[in-house]
């Protein structure tokens, strides 16, 4: 028996998605064997972004000190507690719209959208990072599912979101082209990462005609 609930309250940003196979929540206790893709399609999941709070600090620390999320983004690496708090409270929070991604109320990564101004205002970047023990579930293709069914109504004057990936990180690409996005091709010498410039991967999803905003 399967159940599958999508909801979404777009005044909080607050989101939760919910699927459910009666066979083994017992598995759910597990908390994801490694590597076992098999697990994600027979489990209880439970996603839910919403905005970090200085409280998280410990979770934040989790995946953001983790060597695998770092070596592979743009995300410098946390050394201290304190240097997490201020990072939450000057940059996370502020944040126009960053979200933690949470499994059972607890962040795991986090997702944001970078809204453009003025003459870009038709556009924001999307970018994310999950802790490395919850890789290859599909928690993020869904989190990017659950942005995109939503955010042009949050950014009425958004008609395109982007998101541009380092050419060499293909779990990423594959997150956007799951999620639906399509690619455009290779900025080549793009951005400086850690000191490398690198080629990068656009790609984008537009503004379905029917929503209403
Ligand atoms: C990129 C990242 C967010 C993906 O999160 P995730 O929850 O594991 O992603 P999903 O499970 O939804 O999808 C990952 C897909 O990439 C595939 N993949 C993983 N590594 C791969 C590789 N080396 N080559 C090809 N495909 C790969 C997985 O098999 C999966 O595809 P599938 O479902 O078709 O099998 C995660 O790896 C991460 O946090 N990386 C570090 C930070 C980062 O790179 N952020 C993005 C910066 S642009």
């Amino acid at each position: 028996m399967r159940f599958r609930r999508l909801g979404s309250d777009l005044g909080t940003t607050f989101f939760t998605l919910l699927c459910f196979e009666v066979t083994s929540c017992e598995r759910w206790g597990l908390r994801y064997p490694e590597k076992n893709k098999a697990f994600r399609i027979q489990s209880l999941m439970e996603i839910k972004l919403r905005p970090y709070e200085l409280s998280d600090v410990d979770d934040f620390m989790e995946w953001a000190c983790d060597d695998e999320v770092i070596r592979t983004s743009r995300l410098r690496h946390y050394t201290s507690r304190e240097d997490a708090l201020v990072y939450l409270q000057e940059v996370a929070i502020p944040h126009p719209w960053y979200r933690a991604m949470c499994l059972e109320e607890s962040p795991i990564g986090f997702i944001c959208i970078k809204p453009g101004s003025a003459s870009e205002r038709c556009r924001g970047l999307v970018s994310y990072a999950l802790g490395s023990k919850y890789w290859g579930k599909g928690i993020t293709t869904m989190a990017v599912k659950m942005v995109m069914s939503t955010v042009f109504q949050e950014f009425p004057d958004m008609e395109r979101l982007e998101g541009f990936v380092n050419v060499d990180n293909k779990a990423s690409q594959r997150v956007l082209e799951k999620a639906g996005f399509q690619k455009e091709g290779v900025l080549r010498k793009y951005v400086i990462v850690k000191g490398r410039t690198i080629d990068v991967t656009m790609y984008s999803y537009l503004k379905p005609d029917n929503i209403i905003t």
